[in-house]
C-alpha cells in the first residue's frame, strides 16, 4: 500500500519503491511535514521536531492562550499560509472581502482513492496502468469559508509523487486568491545546493548549481510563458551529490505559464521550497460556491544521485504525461524548410526538397512559417490562417498530395496565439489583440498576442486550424509561439478580474490543444516557442516533442541538450541537423557530429537538401539507417550523462532497460594538443554479463574501428573504455555500440 493513514497518531505516509514522504496532523490540527527521503519504513519522524520558544516568531494561540513554545514560524508544515504567524515564504495568500490578509488552514479530513486525482482543464500526470493511489487532505480555515484540498498521487514503482491544491469557497462572499501555490515543502535539516536551468533565446537550460544561503532565492517567469530564461524544473541536492550518488529532489511544474519557484533558508537554517503560478500577475476572484484548481507538480527523490533522479523524471514524462497516438509510435524523421528557405519558398521548392529527401530515407516534409495570409517577413499575416495559394502556386491539398506522392508525409507550421497588426484578423477584430486600453501595446518580433483567454477567440483558432487540417493531407503541426506576453489584460474581463488573465490565457491554450487533438488524433503536434521557450511538462501533455532550441549548432546543442536531460526525456527533444557555417554561431562542424548530436533527440534535418554534395547525401542515408537501428534504445533507453559539457569531451549513453545493449556518443568539444586519452566509465549494464563493445566513427560506413570482446558489465562500469585513437580532432564524434555477448 502506497498510502498509510494512522488515525490514532495522525501520521500519513506516502511510500514509493525507494522513498517515503511523511506528514502528521498534530493536536492543534496543523499538518506538519515530517519527512521526505530514502525509506524509513513508516517510523514516525515527528520525533525530529523540537519545539521551543523563538523570539519574534508568531506563536499558535488557542482561544486567547498563546502557546509560546509552538511557533508556526519554524515548524515544518505541509502547506503554509501568509498571515498565520509564519513569516517565511508561503503557499497561499488570501484577500478577504473585508480587506484582511490572514489565513489559517487546519486539517478537516482525509480520503484516499485508487488511481489518480483529477485536474480539470489542466495538463497532468495520468495513470494508465492502475499504478497510482491518491490522497486528498481537506483543510479548512476556521475563520472563513475557504477550504483547500491538498491532493497527492503516489506512483509507487516510479518513485514519483504528484501534488496539487484545489481551493473551494463555501461561503456567500467572494474570496480573492492572491497567491495559490501548488507545492510547499519543508526540510528541517540539511545544507543544500540548488540546481536550476537558466538561459535565453537560442541558449536554453544552462545548468547552474549554487549553495542555498540565508534569505530567499528564486527563479520564475512573468513572461506569460514558462520561458527560455528559467525552466520550471529544478533540483535540490545535498552538497556531495553527483551523477551516481547522493540525495537529491526534483520538482517539475506541469504548467506552461508564469511560475515562481522560491527557496528560503530560514532563521534556524531550515529550507522551504514553494512552487506555483507566479503571484506577480495573478489574483483570482473565487466566487461563492466556486473552486480554483492549482496546476500540478511532479516530485521525485533519489539517493543515487542526479542520474537516477533524471531517469525517474524521464520515465514519468514519457509514460504518464505524453499522450496520444504518437506517445510510443515511431516518429517520422523530418525535414523542415525554415533554415533552408526562411520565408522565400513556393510549392515547387518544397516539392524539390521532398523529392531529394525521400530518396535518402527522410519521412516527412514540414513547411514552416510563410504559407498563409500575407507573410513574406515577420511584419504581417499572423492570424490569417488561410493558405496563400498565390505564393505557393497551388492549393495546400495539392501541395500535400504532391509531397505524399513522393512517399513523404506533410507537416505544417502555425503560430496560433499571435496576431500581426497588418492582418485581416486584426483589421476586423482589433479587440482580440492583447493590449491595455489607452496604451500602445509592446511589440515583439513585430507582433501582438492574440487574447486566447476569450472563448470566442479560442473558437476562431479551433475553427481556422480545423479547416486547414481537414482540407489537406497534414500529418504534423509545429505549434509555435514567438513572443513573451507583456500586457496581462483582456478586453473581455472586468477590472476586478484582470488578475486572472495570465492563467485564463493558459487555460485557453490548453482547451484549444485538447479540442484539436481530439478531432485530429492522428496528427503529431510538436511544440515550439522560438525554440525552447515553452519546454515544460505542461506542454508535453499535448505535444510529445518540442523544438528544443532555435540554436542548431551541434556544439552549443551539447550544452542545451545536457541541461534539458536533467528533467526531460530524449523523446521530447526536437533536434535537427542543419547546414554549416551554422546560422546561429557561424561554426563549422562535421556532418557526422551534427548527426550524432541530433540523433539524441527526435531527429530531423533543417537545411536545403538540394544543395548538398553527394557525399553529404550519402551520410544522411547512413545517419537515418543508424537512427532507425537505435531508435528504441535512444527513445526508450535509460539515459546516462557520462561527462559534463564543460569537459573537453562530452559523452552520454543510452542503456536498454533489459540491459542487453547500450549506445555511447562522444563529441570532442575542445581539443588541446598532446592531450590525455579520452576515457569513460559505462554504468547501467549487468555487472556479471559479458558484452562486446564496437567503436565506430559515425561518418564512416559501419566498419568497426575497434572491437572489444567479452568484457563484463562490471568492467565497463568500474574500468571503463578508452577511445582508440592516436589523435582526434575538435568537433569529431565517436559512437560505441555495446551488445550482450551471451
Ligand atoms: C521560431 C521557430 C523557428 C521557426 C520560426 C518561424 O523562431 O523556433 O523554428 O519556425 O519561428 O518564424
Amino acid at each position: 500500500m502506497a498510502i498509510t493513514i494512522q488515525n490514532d497518531t495522525g501520521l500519513i505516509t506516502l511510500a514509493t519503491c525507494n522513498t517515503e514522504y511523511q506528514m502528521k496532523t498534530d493536536e492543534y490540527g496543523v499538518l506538519l511535514h515530517t519527512y521526505y527521503g530514502a525509506k524509513i519504513y513508516g517510523s514516525d519522524m515527528s520525533e525530529t521536531i523540537s519545539c521551543r520558544e523563538r523570539g519574534f516568531s508568531g506563536n499558535l494561540t488557542v482561544g486567547r492562550e498563546e502557546i509560546r513554545s509552538y511557533s508556526l514560524d519554524v515548524l515544518p508544515q505541509e502547506y503554509s499560509c501568509a498571515g498565520s504567524g509564519d513569516y517565511r515564504i508561503s503557499g497561499l495568500s488570501v484577500l478577504d472581502s473585508n480587506g484582511g490578509r490572514s489565513c489559517t488552514l487546519r486539517v478537516a479530513g482525509t480520503r484516499t482513492e485508487k488511481g489518480k486525482y483529477s485536474l480539470e482543464g489542466l495538463p497532468h500526470v495520468y495513470d494508465e496502468n492502475g499504478e497510482a493511489e491518491s490522497l486528498v487532505i481537506t483543510m479548512k480555515d476556521p475563520y472563513s469559508a475557504l477550504e483547500a484540498e491538498l491532493q497527492y498521487s503516489v506512483f509507487e514503482k516510479s518513485d514519483i509523487i504528484t501534488r496539487s491544491v484545489r481551493f473551494i469557497n463555501n461561503g456567500s462572499e467572494a474570496i480573492q486568491l492572491e497567491k495559490a501555490a501548488s507545492l510547499c515543502l519543508d526540510w528541517q535539516f540539511g545544507d543544500y545546493d540548488w540546481l536550476t536551468f537558466y538561459g535565453c533565446h537560442a541558449q536554453e537550460r544552462n545548468l547552474q548549481r549554487v549553495p542555498l544561503h540565508h534569505g530567499v532565492q528564486s527563479i520564475g517567469s512573468t513572461r506569460g510563458n514558462s520561458s527560455h530564461h528559467y525552466n520550471p524544473f529544478s533540483i535540490l541536492a545535498e552538497k556531495n551529490t553527483d551523477e551516481n550518488s547522493g540525495l537529491c529532489f526534483a520538482f517539475s511544474f506541469v504548467y506552461s505559464g508564469e511560475f515562481l519557484m522560491e527557496i528560503e533558508k530560514d532563521q534556524v537554517s531550515q529550507t522551504r521550497l514553494v512552487l506555483g503560478i507566479h503571484p506577480a500577475n495573478f489574483s483570482w476572484k473565487l466566487e461563492p460556491g466556486m473552486s480554483f484548481q492549482a496546476p500540478e507538480v511532479i516530485l521525485s527523490c533519489s539517493s543515487e544521485g542526479f542520474g537516477k533522479l533524471s531517469r525517474n523524471m524521464h520515465k514519468i514524462i514519457r509514460d504518464n504525461v505524453c499522450r496520444g497516438e504518437w506517445k510510443y509510435k515511431q516518429r517520422p524523421v523530418l525535414i523542415n524548410n525554415w533554415e533552408a528557405t526562411y520565408f522565400s519558398f513556393d510549392a515547387q521548392k518544397l516539392i524539390s526538397i521532398a523529392e531529394e529527401s525521400s530518396k535518402l530515407g527522410i519521412e516527412m516534409l514540414v513547411m514552416d512559417d510563410g504559407w498563409f495570409g500575407k507573410r513574406e517577413d515577420d511584419y504581417s499575416g499572423l492570424g490569417d490562417w488561410y493558405p496563400n495559394e498565390k505564393k505557393l502556386g497551388c492549393s495546400l491539398k495539392e501541395l500535400g498530395e504532391e509531397i505524399n506522392k513522393r512517399g513523404m508525409k506533410f507537416g505544417i507550421w502555425f503560430e496560433p496565439e499571435s496576431i500581426s497588426e497588418d492582418s485581416d484578423l486584426y483589421r476586423s477584430h482589433p479587440e482580440w489583440a492583447v493590449a491595455v486600453p489607452g496604451r500602445d501595446p509592446v511589440l515583439s518580433r513585430n507582433q501582438l498576442v492574440l487574447d486566447i483567454s476569450r472563448t470566442d477567440v479560442q473558437d476562431y483558432i479551433i475553427d481556422r486550424m480545423s479547416d486547414v487540417l481537414s482540407n489537406a493531407p497534414i500529418s504534423y503541426v509545429k505549434w509555435d509561439m514567438n513572443r513573451s506576453i507583456c500586457e496581462k489584460y483582456s478586453a473581455s474581463l472586468s477590472a476586478d478580474k484582470q488578475g486572472e488573465f495570465a492563467h485564463r490565457f493558459m487555460l485557453g491554450l490548453y482547451r484549444i490543444l485538447e479540442e484539436l487533438e481530439n478531432t485530429f488524433p492522428h496528427v503529431l503536434f510538436e511544440g515550439c516557442s522560438g525554440g525552447g521557450g515553452r519546454f515544460d511538462a505542461g506542454m508535453m501533455y499535448y505535444t510529445p516533442q518540442i523544438w528544443c532550441s532555435d540554436n542548431t549548432d551541434a556544439i552549443n546543442r551539447l550544452n542545451i541538450q545536457y541541461g534539458t536531460s536533467f528533467g526531460y526525456p530524449v523523446s521530447t527533444v526536437g533536434a535537427h541537423v542543419s547546414a554549416v557555417p551554422n546560422h546561429q554561431t557561424g561554426r563549422v562542424t562535421p556532418f557526422a557530429t551534427r548527426g550524432a548530436v541530433a540523433m539524441s533527440g527526435t531527429f530531423g534535418y533543417e537545411l536545403d537538401i538540394t544543395k548538398l554534395t553527394d557525399a553529404e547525401k550519402e551520410q544522411i542515408r547512413r545517419q537515418i539507417q543508424r537512427f532507425h537501428k537505435y531508435y528504441e534504445l535512444i527513445q526508450r533507453g535509460d539515459y546516462y550523462r557520462l561527462t559534463s559539457p564543460k569537459d573537453p569531451c562530452v559523452i552520454w549513453s543510452f542503456v536498454a532497460p533489459d540491459k542487453n545493449s547500450a549506445l555511447i556518443t562522444a563529441v570532442s568539444r575542445e581539443i588541446t594538443a598532446n592531450s590525455a586519452p579520452v576515457h569513460f566509465n559505462v554504468p547501467g549494464l549487468d555487472d556479471r554479463r559479458l558484452y562486446n563493445a564496437v567503436f565506430v566513427l559515425p561518418e564512416a560506413d559501419d566498419r568497426p574501428l575497434k572491437v572489444i570482446e567479452k568484457i563484463s558489465g562490471a568492467a565497463l562500469k568500474n574500468g571503463g573504455l578508452t577511445i582508440p585513437v592516436v589523435q582526434w580532432w575538435e568537433y569529431e564524434a565517436w559512437q560505441v555500440e555495446i551488445t550482450a555477448a551471451d
